[in-house]
């Protein structure tokens, strides 16, 4: 069977699809993979930035079909699930063919939503999820939002907007995808800037940073919270003691992916632009995710 995954450390480059045994498990479900979507943390792993050993399979998320599935699971094959495998965790990455893994990772995936689509929510949708409730907003609180048109940043925005009755947003400046054309609709969506130095200092109860722009620690006023999912790109603690730094550490929650999968198809929820590749085109779409500019989901189908 084919996955994703490279020997040692390096540049896109290095991405290959190799020959793997097929999944086993009499207790896992293993599912006919439809997609499988790229995300900055399998081009970390790649490059050796969140450091791994020996030959390494790539993937955090999946949507696909049950092929077999463990009895009392409560699945059956034919149905349609996601997950969010947590391969450095775990050891289940989601880049393949057929995926075996604990059935308590997976929900079912609504009618109404594509499976592509369902492929591309489950690790930025759970991430601002949790993000959210790491931040424990109040509603009187001024917000300011970093990197409102990311993967993981949309879908904070997306639920942001929806609670809060004002949220200031940063985002690059040629943005006009159409989920941000959507947010600057929203009567919530408060001043949406371009450049970090134009932030007023102090001027926020709550900072989240989706995007990796520790600086901004500075928009936060004394005793407010900034809150962040970029390990590599975080202010330190220690050099701002009158800040509340929070750091996401996202975790596999049933629950939680549930929640995205009903929004989503709710049709009140983001949907990602989905761009598909095939998996031999694996190493491409580590190349474009780390030239930046990417706008929506690239999702690798095999
Ligand atoms: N802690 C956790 O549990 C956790 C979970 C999930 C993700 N993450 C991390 O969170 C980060 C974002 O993930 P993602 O999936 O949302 O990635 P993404 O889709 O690439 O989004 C990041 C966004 O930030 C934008 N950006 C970068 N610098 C900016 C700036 N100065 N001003 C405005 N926007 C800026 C990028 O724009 P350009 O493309 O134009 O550069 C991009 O749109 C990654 O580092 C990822 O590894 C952490």
């Amino acid at each position: 069977m084919r996955a994703v995954g490279f020997r040692s450390p390096g540049g896109p480059e290095v991405v290959e699809v190799l020959d793997v045994p097929e999944p086993e498990g009499h207790d896992l479900l293993v599912v006919d993979v439809a997609g499988a979507a790229v995300n900055p943390v399998d081009v970390a792993t790649r490059s050796g930035q969140i450091p791994t050993e020996g030959t390494t399979l790539l993937g955090w998320d999946l949507a696909g079909t049950v092929i077999r599935a463990p009895e009392g699971s409560g699945f059956a094959p034919g149905d349609r699930v996601a997950a969010m495998t947590a391969p450095l965790g775990t050891g289940i990455a989601s880049m393949a063919e057929r995926v075996a893994l604990d059935p308590g990772f997976a929900v079912a995936v609504p009618a109404s939503l594509d499976l592509l689509v369902a492929a591309a929510l489950p690790l930025a949708g759970v991430t601002a999820v949790q993000t959210l409730r790491l931040a424990d907003l109040r509603p009187q609180d001024r917000v300011l939002l970093v990197g409102a048109q990311g993967s993981v940043g949309s879908h904070v925005a997306d639920r942001l907007l929806a609670q809060q009755g004002h949220v200031d947003l940063l985002v690059r400046p040629d943005d006009a995808a159409p989920w941000t054309r959507r947010l600057e609709a929203s009567p919530a969506v408060g001043t949406v800037r371009t450049d970090p130095s134009t932030v007023e200092p102090g001027g926020y109860d709550v900072v989240i940073d989706t995007a990796g722009v520790p600086t901004l620690v500075g928009a936060v006023r004394e005793g407010g919270r900034f809150v962040t999912i970029t390990p590599f790109s975080a202010p330190t603690p220690e050099d701002h003691p009158d800040v509340d730094v929070r750091l996401t550490s996202v975790e596999i929650s049933r629950e939680d992916l549930q929640d995205v999968m009903d929004r989503a198809a709710s049709g009140e929820g983001l949907l990602p632009d989905v761009v598909t590749l095939p998996l031999d085109e694996a190493a491409q779409a580590h190349a474009r995710l780390e030239a930046g500019g990417v706008r929506g989901k690239l999702v690798l189908v095999p």
